[in-house]
């Protein structure tokens, strides 16, 4: 595995890898790899190529100056984790790097950023978007491979890569779960014992709703949300919100389209903000 600093010498390595004619798959990171990590780096292994790993905490897509700071941070690890898992490249740019004095552009894909993530969160779309389609142009990948806890994130990039005519498949990789059913997320790292076993209504709101559904019939959205909001209604736990919304326009639903809908939740537990979704 080469570990790459530079952007020149990123272009290289990946301009090297295409030359096989074989897929290149690209796996964009902030760090702080967990499982979760392995799983999207297992599926672009399994596209038959080449895999490009970045770790890159992007200053533009936080909104919190101590959320920044407090982000988990272990590169020697991350970098162990990503050579036992035989990633050909590495890409660890530093933030001037990636943002030189100067740096004026950003992306922004419209009213699905202001949304949900976007109303509470403001401009971390724009972050989001904009790093993404730097770092597409500097590896110029066959496959971009994202997880779909980040549901808004996912339908957000889809939505940039089409309006843009970029030359890139996106690959969507199913949430991973501890045993317990907490989403693997690195911000996990930052909670206590109680926050962590708090954080599991989180989790037991989207299997409710799955049962309201699949068992009970019920797809009045106001009514699944009730059931969101009781179920996360519990010490150490703020809902921020609950949404159900249409998977591809993420506008809200009156009721649930079986096939087409997914569940967002958002919720700070004690100063942790975790999301997760589960599609229907
Ligand atoms: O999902 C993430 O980890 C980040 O938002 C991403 C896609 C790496 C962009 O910084």
């Amino acid at each position: 595995m080469e570990l790459i600093q530079q952007i020149g010498k990123m272009r290289a390595k990946a301009r090297a890898l295409q030359s096989t004619g074989k897929p290149l798959a690209f796996v964009p990171t902030m760090g702080a790899l967990h499982k979760g990590h392995l799983r999207l780096i297992e599926r672009a292994k399994g596209l038959g190529g080449s895999v490009v790993v970045s770790s890159f905490v992007n200053p533009m897509q936080f909104t919190n100056e101590q959320d920044l700071k407090n982000y988990p941070r272990d590169p020697a690890k991350d970098e162990k984790a990503c050579r036992d898992a035989g990633v050909d490249a590495y890409f660890v740019p530093s933030v001037e790097e990636i943002y030189p004095q100067g740096f004026l552009t950003s992306v922004n894909v419209g009213y699905l950023s202001t949304k949900y993530e976007g109303a509470s969160r403001p401009g971390h779309f724009r972050g989001v978007c904009t790093v993404v389609l730097k770092l597409l142009n500097i590896v110029r990948p066959t496959h971009l491979v994202l997880g779909l806890k980040d549901a808004q994130q996912f339908t957000i990039i889809q939505h940039m890569l089409d309006d843009l005519s970029m030359d890139v498949e996106l690959v969507g990789v199913p949430t991973v779960r501890d045993a317990d059913g907490l989403a693997l997320s690195s911000r996990n790292a930052l909670l206590t014992k109680d926050q962590r076993a708090a954080a599991l209504c989180i989790q037991r709101a989207l299997k409710r709703v799955h049962f309201l559904v699949k068992k009970q019939g019920i797809l009045h959205s106001g009514e699944l949300l009730q059931a969101i909001r009781s179920a996360t209604n519990t010490e150490h736990v703020t809902l921020d919100y609950a949404a159900i919304v249409n998977r591809t326009t993420l506008e809200p639903l009156d009721h649930v389209m079986r096939g087409g809908t997914y569940i967002l939740i958002a919720a700070k537990v004690g100063d942790v903000r975790l999301i997760d979704n589960t599609r229907i």
